[in-house]
């Protein structure tokens, strides 16, 4: 069975979560990891789990405003320089079978209610897009906008992983 984790990340901590979970869906699943720019531009069937997941930039997923002032946070070049997971999602078209889906988000440690979720905006619209959701969104948490991860955020990132095979193989 083959997985696609897709990333958006300025500063390097959202992918160190997607290389973490991308391990904790391995050996059961073939696991890719991809970076949203170079990332296939459409869900190319046959695909059994897309995972996508990106920084919180003002309460929801970045814009090209919010990357623009993420990139003035640090001297070092942002990775996800042109592209969001946003638009990337925007671009996807439905496809005749249903295709399970997780998304995934990095923030601040504090309630939902006062930093937002880029994962749960991104679920709702891989949800208008035809994608099975099969687990609840998930958020790995940052010291500082600058990083770094909080201390054991990318082992509970290689459990949800883990938890993520688990729950695709009950729903098929
Ligand atoms: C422009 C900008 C806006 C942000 N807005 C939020 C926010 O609304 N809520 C939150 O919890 N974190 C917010 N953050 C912190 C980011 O979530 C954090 O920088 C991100 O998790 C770092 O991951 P990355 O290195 O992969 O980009 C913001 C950061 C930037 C740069």
């Amino acid at each position: 069975m083959r997985a696609l984790v897709i990333y958006e990340s300025m500063l390097g901590n959202t992918q160190h979560v997607a290389e973490s979970i991308a391990s904790g869906l391995r050996p059961e699943l073939d696991a890719l990891v991809a970076e949203v720019g170079s990332a296939p531009s459409l869900v190319e069937i046959p695909i059994d789990l897309l995972v996508v997941g990106g920084p919180t930039h003002a309460f929801r997923m970045s814009s090209s405003e919010t990357r623009k002032d993420a990139a003035k946070k640090s001297d070092d070049p942002i990775i996800s320089q042109e592209l969001g997971i946003r638009e990337w999602i925007a671009a996807q078209r439905k496809h005749s079978v249903r295709v399970p889906a997780a998304t995934y988000d990095t923030r601040f440690k504090m309630s939902r209610k006062l930093t937002g979720s880029a994962a749960r905006n991104a679920e709702k619209k891989l949800c208008k897009h035809g994608f099975e959701i099969i687990t609840r969104t998930e958020s790995f948490f940052v010291e500082s906008e600058t990083g770094p991860l909080l201390p054991g955020e990318r082992e509970r990132a290689y459990q949800w992983g883990e938890t993520l095979t688990v729950k695709l193989i009950t729903t098929l």
